[in-house]
Order: structure tokens, then C-alpha cells, then sequence
């Protein structure tokens, strides 16, 4: 069946030798789905007038959306990233309600419907930028609508406050599946109609309008398991390795890998290792910690705030625990890597740590025990139990990230696990995410999307 995505960016880059298929989750996520059949994949442009139909290394049909520099700001950086954002992962920051950004909002997911593809198939929309779409495709399209939520929906208490409730569940209803990553995010979702729409009967996880019926399903996405193992043995991620080795000697290594964003819990992170280094000096100079800061949305107030907020305690850290000629404890990185050292960081860590405040999934932590095995390693996963990531990984070390003194006791603890607890968490953790690895995730969501539309 034919097959057409729907997610805010396109899934490639303009590099210094032309574009190329982008690296990262959404993009390996949706790749299996789409390249075994024709499809195409709707997004905006990013800006760039002259992107082609199809880019090499990638075989999916590219059809883009252009928006204004006014649109970018209301739609995007507004709307998505400073509305819906914080108030989708639960408040962790304060939700901006202008009615400017609603309005750019509407048209925008109006502009992306309006798209004109050939042929039927299932229509796949994706993400918190793209909720009204479901609904105004169904007006003039046939066939099945999927819409999955890479992020966490919340409970209807704190959904309730977004002046324009109604409007965006009734858009996601217009889908015939609506997937989140979690039970307990579509339990939320579930509860969230039942209390806001009226006109809807809820029958156990199943929504009715009239005699429609739209169904709801949990399917925690993942990585390409194999490949990314593959990568981590590479020669490449060795030679990185071997570097990375002799750079860092003998110090246990602690690893954070992020977008800089203020979900992650980067700053809770960063304390918890203050407090651990003042109450055991004796972990002074023995330990390094490698913080690897992806620049995003730097257009957004809150998140230039929180780089400087990270900057800061950084050097204080740094400022409070080197010794006059001796290493920095922490190892701030405020770029993206290429994959093999990616990978390499991956495979070095002693402790991994995930420790976000609200996290639809998190990849980061899949990839981590993934690399590890692969590497016949034993790093220990510190894992936060606000991630979506937290329900399939049970061998990881649960942490509660606003809880300081714990984190930090958590990571402690990790340090002092035994080794063959440690591989045998790991190898465990690992064989978890290869069952169920991107392709399975895949198969789950489109089964669902065209079951949902023959019950319907
Ligand atoms: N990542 C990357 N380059 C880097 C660091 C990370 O491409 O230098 C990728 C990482 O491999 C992972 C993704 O960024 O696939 C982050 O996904 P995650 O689900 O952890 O968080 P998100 O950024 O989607 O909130
Ligand atoms: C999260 C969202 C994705 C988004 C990504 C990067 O993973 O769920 O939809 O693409 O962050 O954010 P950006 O704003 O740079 O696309």
C-alpha cells in the first residue's frame, strides 16, 4: 500500500557536497516504513527553495512545504516549541498561549493537508506539530489516517489549560489510530476526551463519534538495533575509541547525551555531580564527566536561557573541582558528533546518563545499551522513570531526577555495581531493544493503522 508521512521537517540536509537523507530519530524511525513501498514524505523545507524530489541514498518522494519567516516564528517557534512543548511534557516549563501563534498554527497544518498526492494509501501524520492535520484529511481523503505522538500527552488536568483543547483533540479524531508511546500516555489521551468532548462515548480504549470509531494503541518506538551494532563494532568507532581511551586514561567515565533542552534534566544532572564530588572527594580526579550538548531551537528564549543556566554551573563545577594543571571533571560539548565518535562515547561510558524530567521515549538510552553489547561491554544505564524508555528498560537504575541527593546516590551506586551484574543488565536490556527494534515498531503501527480503518 502506498504510503504518505506527514512530520514537520523533511528527513534531509544540506551538507557541503548536496543533500543527503538527515541522521537522527524521526528520520531512521520512518525510513523503514517508507523506502519498501512508493511513498512520499510531506515536511517544510527549512528554507531552502531548491530542494529536490528526491535525494540520493534515500528512496522516498520529498514534497515540501514553504512557510514565511513570520509563519517559522508563530508556527514553529511559538506554537510548537513554546505552547505545546512544555505544556505536553507536563509543565516541566511554563506554556506561552498567544492567540497569534494558534491562528499561524491552523493555517499551517492547513497548508500541509492541502499538499496534492497521487493515489490513495495510508496517510501517516506525525507529531505535536501536525495535530489538526488527521481531521482535515479526512475531508477529502478516502483511506486510512494514522497519527502517532513522538511525545508524552499528559493528564487531562494539565492538557485542560490549553485555551485551544477542543480544537486540537478534535483534529487527532479525525485519524482512525492515534498511537502515543506509552499506555499511560493514551490512557491520558483516553481520559482527555472523555472529559473535554462531549459528543464522544468511550468504549474501553476505543473512541465513538456516531457511528465512527477511532482507535487508540501504545507503540513505544525504537532504533534499527542491528545497524546501529554494526556501527558500533565499525573500524571507524574502534580507531575513535581507541583514541578516546588513551585521552581519558584511567577515570570512570559518566556520559550525557541531549539536545539542549530544558526536558532533559541536564541542569538536575549537572548538580547531582556537584553534590557528588563535595561529599567524596575521593571521587575527585578519578571520575570525568562527558555532557554532549546538541545545539536546538537557539530561536527560543527558554532555551537560551538554559544554555547559559548550563554554561554556568559547568564552570562552576569545573571552577570548584580541578586541580592547577589536572583535568576538568566535566566535559561540556556543545555540538553534534559524527556517528562512529557518537558511538565511541557510547562504548567508553561507565555510567550512561538519562535523567530527563519528561521524555516521550528517549533514544539515547536505547542506543547506549545497544552500543554497549555490541562492544561486549558493561556500562550501567542511570535511567529517569519520567521516560517512556523507563517501562521497557527494567535493568536499568531507575532514577528520580528532581530528587538530588537520590540522583546522585544513583549514580554513586552505579559506580559500585559488580561487573558481571552490570553485563548481564546490559546484555538483557540490549536483546529487549533488538526484539523490539524499529522494524518491529513498525509493523505494529501500520497493522494498527489499517486495522483501525477496516473496523472503523
Ligand atoms: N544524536 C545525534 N548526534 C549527536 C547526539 C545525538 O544525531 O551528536 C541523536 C541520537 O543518536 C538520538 C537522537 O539524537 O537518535 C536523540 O533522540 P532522543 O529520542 O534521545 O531525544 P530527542 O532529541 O528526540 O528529544
Ligand atoms: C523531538 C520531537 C521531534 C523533533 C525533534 C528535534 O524528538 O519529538 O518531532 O523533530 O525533537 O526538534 P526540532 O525542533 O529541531 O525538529
Amino acid at each position: 500500500m502506498q504510503l504518505v508521512a506527514y512530520a514537520n521537517r523533511l528527513p534531509v540536509t544540506r551538507g557541503r557536497h548536496g543533500w543527503r537523507p538527515s541522521a537522527g530519530g524521526v528520520v531512521s524511525a520512518l525510513r523503514p516504513a517508507l523506502e519498501p513501498r512508493e511513498s512520499s514524505w510531506i515536511g517544510w523545507d527549512g528554507g531552502a527553495g531548491d530542494l529536490p524530489r528526491r535525494v540520493e541514498g534515500l528512496d522516498v518522494e520529498l514534497l515540501p512545504v514553504r512557510l514565511s519567516r513570520r509563519e517559522v516564528d508563530d508556527y514553529y517557534h511559538g506554537f510548537a516549541n513554546r505552547t505545546l512543548w512544555p505544556l505536553l511534557h507536563g509543565l516541566v516549563e511554563q506554556p506561552v498561549f498567544e492567540r497569534r501563534w494558534w491562528r499561524a498554527y491552523r493555517d499551517v497544518n492547513e497548508r500541509f493537508a492541502a499538499v496534492e498526492v497521487d493515489g490513495g494509501g495510508l496517510r501517516w501524520v506525525h507529531d505535536y506539530h501536525l495535530m489538526l492535520v488527521p481531521s482535515l484529511l479526512r475531508r477529502a481523503h478516502a483511506g486510512p489516517i494514522g497519527f502517532f505522538l513522538h511525545v508524552p500527552f499528559p493528564p487531562p488536568e494539565i492538557y485542560a489549560r490549553l485555551p485551544w483543547r477542543e480544537q486540537l483533540l478534535d483534529g487527532l479524531l479525525g485519524a482512525d489510530l492515534v498511537s502515543f508511546q506509552t499506555e499511560t500516555y493514551r490512557d491520558n489521551f483516553v481520559r482527555t476526551c472523555a472529559r473535554l468532548r462531549e459528543h464522544v462515548r468511550v468504549e474501553g480504549q476505543t473512541i465513538a463519534l456516531g457511528r465512527r470509531r477511532v482507535r487508540t494503541a501504545a507503540h513505544p518506538i525504537s532504533i534499527d538495533a542491528a545497524a546501529l551494532a554494526e556501527g558500533a563494532r565499525s573500524a571507524a568507532t574502534e580507531r575513535s575509541l581507541r583514541g578516546l581511551r588513551t585521552q581519558f586514561g584511567s577515570r570512570r567515565i559518566l556520559l550525557g547525551v541531549d539536545r539542549l533542552d530544558y526536558t532533559k534534566g541536564i541542569i538536575e544532572r549537572l548538580r547531582a555531580i556537584e553534590y557528588l564530588l563535595a561529599e567524596r572527594p575521593e571521587l575527585r580526579g578519578r571520575l570525568a564527566f562527558v555532557q554532549i550538548a546538541v545545539p536546538s531551537r537557539g530561536e527560543v528564549r527558554e532555551y537560551r536561557e538554559l544554555r547559559r543556566n548550563v554554561e554556568e554551573l559547568v564552570g562552576r563545577i569545573n571552577g570548584r573541582f580541578t586541580d592547577p594543571g589536572g583535568d576538568v571533571p566535566v566535559h561540556y560539548l556543545y555540538r553534534g558528533l559524527p556517528p562512529e565518535r557518537l558511538l565511541a562515547y557510547y562504548r567508553l561510558a561507565d555510567v550512561c546518563l538519562v535523567t530527563p524530567l519528561a521524555d516521550g521515549m528517549n533514544l539515547v538510552a536505547k542506543e547506549f545499551v545497544t552500543a554497549q553489547a555490541a562492544g561486549g561491554g558493561n556500562g550501567a544505564l542511570v535511567l529517569s522513570e519520567f521516560t517512556g524508555a523507563a517501562v521497557e528498560l527494567r535493568d536499568a537504575l531507575r532514577c528520580n531526577p528532581f530528587d538530588l541527593e537520590g540522583l546522585a546516590a544513583t549514580i554513586e551506586h552505579a559506580l559500585a555495581l559488580d561487573e558481571g551484574d552490570r553485563r548481564r543488565r546490559i546484555e538483557r536490556m540490549a536483546a529487549d531493544v533488538a526484539r523490539h527494534d524499529v522494524y518491529w515498531w513498525t509493523e505494529q503501527e501500520l497493522a494498527a493503522a489499517r486495522k483501525a480503518r477496516s473496523a472503523a
